[in-house]
């Protein structure tokens, strides 16, 4: 019987045209990224058709290297995931189509997997003792949700954002502070010169569910506070301001996190998602973790970040349950987490 399960995945859901060989779900033989980001940063953002037009150019160079580097034919291949939702529709569809094509041309099993299940299975990449159940908070440019990994394709979302994301809200404010795109990485440099007590920014309370997060009055905060400066002509610290803004978001997420897995009794937490490379975040929720007895997990920021290494990881786990889509998957722009299709 063949022991090992190499997975071919795509992923191509916003702005980086990606593909990795997973092997049983937790060991990377490739992992190549194609960003596009010098492309989009010109515009300040993500462009959709841009990012469309540049997956179509990029996925067979990108999807042959993950082959040669992982030293593998497409024969020797178990099965090919792909990212199916949510993100960018055309982004979506050209990593779709292309696994559609590559899986019925060498007749393997096509397995659809959804971004954000990637984000959490990337935490399986490093972590070899890792397992369900755990608390996973998931922090990227599009999602930011508490989810409870009940099994590696059981899912229970216990927060959420009600307004913008995390990263969403890193980026407005790297652009209102001239950081340029995307606004993450470089709030987090700028943040390391600054003052996080310099200002205080809100930290909202959510009425409803004690879990859920809320950014958007944030986010206003920091741009009302900056031209609140500009009309006294009063000189900013772009870097206490950086430094507040992320410790701001930093001590909310640590605080929900913690608490919702303490009131559920649950020992082990999971950072995953482009804001989980965050120094800062990963530094504070070490501390608070530390104080309360819960094992921390979190990726390289290489597995944060969009990748194809974790669509393989979760890939890995869906195709060992069982499933497998036909010809007629389709790219689901708004997929829900724990949603099959
Ligand atoms: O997971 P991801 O690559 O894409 C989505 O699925 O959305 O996350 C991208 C987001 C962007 O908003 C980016 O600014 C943010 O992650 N990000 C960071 C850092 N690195 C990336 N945010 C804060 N600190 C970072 N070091
Ligand atoms: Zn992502």
């Amino acid at each position: 019987m063949k022991e090992d399960t190499y997975i071919l995945a795509i992923e191509s859901s916003c702005d980086e045209t990606a593909a990795a060989v997973v092997k049983n779900g937790r060991e990377v033989c490739s992992n190549i990224i194609f960003s596009q980001i010098e492309l989009h940063k010109l515009y300040g953002g993500v462009v959709p058709e841009i990012a469309s037009r540049k997956h179509i150019e990029k996925i067979n160079q990108v999807i042959k290297e993950a082959l040669l580097c992982a030293s593998l034919s497409l024969e020797e291949v178990d099965a090919v995931a792909v990212t199916y939702g949510p993100g960018l529709v055309g982004a979506l569809l050209v990593g779709v189509a292309e696994a559609k094509a590559i899986a019925y041309a060498a007749g393997k099993p096509l397995v659809g997997v959804h971004h954000i299940e990637g984000h959490i299975a990337a935490n399986y990449i490093e972590h070899q003792d890792l397992e369900p159940p755990f608390l996973c908070l998931v922090v990227s440019g599009g999602h930011t949700h508490l989810v409870k990994v009940l099994d590696y394709d059981k899912f229970e979302i216990v927060g959420r954002t009600r307004d913008d994301a995390a990263g969403e809200a890193f980026d407005k404010v790297a652009r209102a502070l001239g950081l340029g795109y995307p606004g993450g990485p470089k709030v987090d440099a700028l943040a390391k010169e600054g003052n996080k007590e310099a200002i205080v920014f809100p930290r909202a309370k959510v009425e409803g569910n004690e879990y859920d997060f809320s950014f958007s009055g944030l986010k206003s905060a920091v741009l009302n506070y900056l031209n609140k400066c500009e009309m006294q002509q009063i000189e900013v610290n772009r870097a206490d301001v950086a430094a507040s803004f992320q410790y701001a978001v930093i001590d909310v997420l640590t605080t929900h996190a913690i608490h919702a897995a303490k009131q559920m009794g649950i020992t082990k937490l999971a950072l995953a998602g482009g804001v989980a490379s965050n120094s800062s975040l990963r530094g504070n929720i070490q501390k608070a973790c530390k104080g309360e007895g819960i094992h921390l997990y979190y990726p390289s920021p290489i597995y944060c970040t969009d990748n194809a290494a974790m669509i393989g990881a979760a890939g890995f786990y869906a195709y060992r349950n069982g499933v497998r889509h036909g010809l007629d998957l389709n790219a689901v722009p708004n997929l829900k987490i724990g949603q099959k299709i």
